[in-house]
């Protein structure tokens, strides 16, 4: 029996099968930023089975040798353990291949088969594959359907002595109607159990630690509610801009690329109900009826609710930075949305009435992922002085950088006066533990092997958030921003932003 990812952090105790992880798109950006240093780093760690092969499919002519000398450059650049070691590298290169084709060619998913089948003989991986679906997202039925065609998927119901799983990167589809088609086109060759569709913030152990931060703690739970909590923030901020993925952008738009995926993650984690178990569908069905009770928005929420930003030229520490209109592979024209601002309800019992604030833009003044809880204000009874208001509590999670929680509370300041000061207890995972967390892609990489897909989106999820976005994007479609741009790269975004706090009486924390 294997133990649930979330009841034992750190504790590697699950069993794996030996199995081959098949990449297509592997000469993509993903794959040398992320998808190699966390197989790098498994590897390390002796996390990987001993029986496994790695194999990257993509259309570029490459040899084998040639692959994983970038492979290795690539996980020297961006692996958070670096440089290679010299000593793994030597057998894990052993395990690396490269398979060129085209995504549509029948041959080349043949010759694939066959290379797979010789490397089962070789490395004893038993037939079992994750194949990982690493590509622009128009190609995800076709590859489906090649490796149904060439057997390379399997029917669950015949086969049992072997398995298939396929990691699907987000986005899944660009609107409620191509989600629903694309989930459709998908289950003609695959059951959903051997679909996981990533959402790599699911991995990151901030993230994960939500749940036992609410469900293993008594004290904050209690006032996880409406009576107790004045309003939520999520910040997802990044002080990048869209870097070589122009064309990616001008077709996802930050709400694409960012809003409907991690941060409605974040978002009904934060807010779900306990699960009855760790199973993974009595989590994912306490976090689908939070994406449920989203109160759908109304035309007028269009103007006072929602902000939409673009950047132009700024400075991002100290360097001047370009402007959207102005980046690789962007129209100059562009009326594309580098940052998002919405104020969101959840009509639930819980829930009722209290504010969710969400933000995420590129080009903010720094990187800073934080979930921020402020409490009510305290009965204004004693301790006042001269019409001041003391500062509410504030719970803040931060999801990254320097991982941890720090609670705001009120004190009073030594001696006779008593001014009354607010003082932060603070807790960081690098201190604490001494190290810093795995990357998510590592373990949910491994999840995958071993077929638990908790920390994998489910359809419904995936639905429920296009469903509240998508009348977001159709007036956004039908009506040009006449602002843009509208924020200066380095800025915390749009003055709309503020000022939809201000109407509110409350401001975005300054992080
Ligand atoms: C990706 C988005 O899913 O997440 C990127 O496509 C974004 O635009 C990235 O930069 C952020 O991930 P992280 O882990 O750096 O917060």
């Amino acid at each position: 029996m294997s133990s649930h990812p979330l009841e034992e952090p750190g504790v590697s105790s699950r069993i794996i099968d030996p199995c081959i992880l098949i990449i297509f798109g592997a000469t993509g950006d993903l794959t040398a930023r992320k998808l190699f240093p966390a197989i790098y780093n498994l590897a390390r760690e002796g996390a990987l089975p001993s029986q496994f092969a790695v194999v990257g499919f993509a259309r570029r002519e490459k040899s084998h040798d040639q692959f994983r000398q970038e492979m290795k450059d690539a996980i020297n650049q961006h692996s958070r353990v670096k440089p290679v070691d010299e000593s793994i590298w030597k057998d894990f290169e052993q395990q690396i291949f490269y398979h060129q084709s085209e995504f549509h060619e029948e041959k080349g998913y043949e010759a694939l088969g066959n290379f797979l089948r010789e490397l089962d003989g070789r490395f004893g991986t038993k037939g079992n594959r994750v194949f990982y679906l690493s590509t622009q997202p128009r190609f995800f039925t076709t590859i489906c359907e090649k490796l149904h065609g060439s057997q390379l998927v399997y029917d669950e119901k015949k086969v049992q002595d072997k398995w298939s799983r396929i990691i699907i990167e987000k986005p899944f589809g660009h609107d409620l109607e191509s989600a629903h088609n694309l989930q459709n086109e998908l289950l003609q060759f695959l059951s959903e159990n051997q679909i996981f569709r990533i959402d790599h913030y699911l991995g990151k152990e901030t993230v994960q630690n939500l749940m036992v931060f609410r469900f293993a703690n008594s004290l904050f739970e209690s006032l996880w509610n409406s009576r107790y909590i004045d309003h939520v923030q999520i910040t997802v901020g990044e002080s990048i801009g869209i870097g070589r993925r122009g064309a990616f952008f001008e077709e996802a738009g930050l709400l694409r690329d960012i809003i409907q995926n991690h941060m409605m993650q974040l978002l009904s984690m934060v807010c779900m109900e306990p699960p009855v178990s760790l199973q993974a569908n009595a989590i994912r069905d306490e976090k689908v009826k939070v994406l449920q009770a989203l109160r759908p928005f109304t035309k007028d929420d269009f103007k006072k609710s929602i902000v939409r930003g673009q950047y132009g030229p700024g400075f991002i520490e100290g360097e001047s930075v370009k402007g959207y209109r102005e980046e690789k592979n962007v129209d100059p024209n562009s009326n594309v949305e580098t940052y998002v601002a919405m104020r969101l309800f959840i009509d639930n019992w819980r829930w009722q009435g209290v504010p969710f604030y969400i933000r995420g833009g590129k080009r903010l003044p720094k990187r800073a992922t934080e979930i921020a809880i402020q409490f009510k204000h305290p009965p204004e009874v004693l301790f006042q002085e001269q019409g001041k208001k003391h500062e509410p509590n504030v719970l803040a999670i931060r999801i990254q950088p320097d991982e941890g929680t720090a609670l705001k509370i009120n004190c009073k300041v030594p001696g006779p006066a008593s001014p009354i000061q607010p003082v932060k207890m603070d807790f960081r995972y690098g201190s604490y533990f001494g190290m810093s967390p795995p990357e998510a892609y590592e373990r949910l990489i491994l999840d995958c092997m071993i077929g638990d897909t908790t920390l994998f989106a489910r359809e419904d999820e995936v639905f429920n958030s296009w469903k509240l976005l998508d009348p977001v994007l159709k007036h956004w479609a039908e009506t040009a921003p006449d602002c843009f741009p509208n924020y200066q790269a380095g800025t915390w975004g749009p003055e709309l932003a503020e000022q939809m706090m201000a109407c509110d009486g409350r401001k975005w924390r300054v992080l």
